[in-house]
């Protein structure tokens, strides 16, 4: 196969995230900066600082990424971009920087959904399956089972009908007075925990469905909160950690449960994890185990490729550039999966 290198740019959100691969799926450039500090004063992410953050670091990151790989511009035979779903601010920045590098490099855009790039951030590996497998997609923005049926082909099977698990990890973070992102400070504590001290309840929605909601546990956890405020006047110590390892098993157990599944409904073998979520440590853990005991094969991103990150969507893009599913001249931000 011909020596070939793409780059990628994911601005989906507050990452500003640029990576290069070459034919053999080799990550030579992984460029990721966070802009944590710029939106810690205001609680959350707030877009139009994000798209200002991606207009300044892209150029700066692409750099970065090609001095790390060792290559000029001129070695790379295609440029990918996320062209959606995310903020729509943001992804501009990202796609209209991404285009005008193509053009000027005369080489191909090729536009890459977030979710399929969540959905593959682990196909570097050289045990990853061919379709079809299941793919079980949990961050702040999605919930959702997959059928990967062909390449590049996907059913959606079910998703949250409400919050997703990541923005539910969040906003109890936020009920217990931590920061962004929530899901990785609540795993910390849980570790110290006794997950059955409490019991949250998991909403399944009819027993064959795989539709999932957390917004109940949300409202649960909130009401345990405020009782536990005017029992102890403060949540901290062993009943903190308690209650963070009630949260995380209670979700853990509802994203694997619909998981296993529809891996079951389907009779897949292959289940995939992607998304924020799967770095999670009990759901890596847990994913394992029962994959053991129901003869299936898992298979997860290291965790530094769960949350966003540009490898996945030069990996996707490999994809897609192998099978000629390049559309370069649609490439638009906020296109739709399928
Ligand atoms: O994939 P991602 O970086 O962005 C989206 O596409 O949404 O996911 C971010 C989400 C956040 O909600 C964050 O709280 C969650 O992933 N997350 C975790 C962990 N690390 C990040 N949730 C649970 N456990 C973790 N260790
Ligand atoms: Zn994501």
């Amino acid at each position: 196969m011909n020596k070939y290198y793409i780059l990628a740019i994911e601005s989906s959100c507050d990452d500003t995230a640029v990576a290069i691969i070459d034919e053999q799926k080799n990550i030579l450039a992984d460029v990721n900066w966070a802009q944590n500090t710029a939106h810690a004063p205001y609680g959350g992410i707030v877009p139009e600082i994000a798209s200002r953050e991606h207009l300044q670091k892209i150029p700066q990151a692409v750099a970065q990424a090609l001095q790390d790989a060792q290559l000029s511009a001129h070695d790379l035979k295609a440029i990918a971009v996320t062209c959606g779903p995310g903020l729509i601010g943001s992804l501009l920045v990202g796609v209209q920087f991404a285009r005008g590098l193509a053009q000027s490099l005369n080489i191909p855009l090729i536009g890459i959904h977030h979710i399929e790039g969540h959905l593959l951030s682990s196909s570097a590996s050289p045990n990853f399956p061919q379709e079809p497998f299941i793919a079980l997609i949990a961050s702040g923005g999605h919930s959702a089972l997959y059928l990967a049926n062909g390449q590049c082909s996907y059913e959606l099977l079910g998703e949250t009908q409400d919050d997703a698990a990541g923005e539910a990890f969040d906003k109890i973070a936020k009920m217990l007075g931590y920061g962004y992102p929530g899901g990785r400070i609540i795993d910390e504590l849980a570790e110290k925990g006794d997950e059955k001290r409490f019991n949250f309840p998991i909403a399944f929605r009819g027993k064959d469905n795989l539709d999932y909601s957390f917004s109940g546990l949300k409202t649960s956890v909130r009401l345990q909160i405020e009782k536990l405020q005017q029992e102890h006047s403060e949540v901290n110590g062993q009943l903190l950690y308690d209650l963070c390892a009630s949260v995380r098993k209670a979700i853990v157990d509802a994203l694997l449960a619909k998981a296993f599944l529809a891996c079951k409904q389907r009779s897949i073998k292959f289940l995939v994890l992607g998304g924020g979520v799967a770095a999670n440590s009990q759901l890596r853990a847990q994913a394992q185990k029962q994959a053991l005991e129901n003869k299936i094969s898992v298979f997860l991103p290291e965790k530094a490729h769960c949350t966003d990150n540009a490898v996945m969507i030069a990996l996707a893009a490999k994809n897609r550039s192998d099978l000629e599913l390049v559309e370069d001249l649609k490439v638009d931000a906020n296109a739709p999966f399928g």
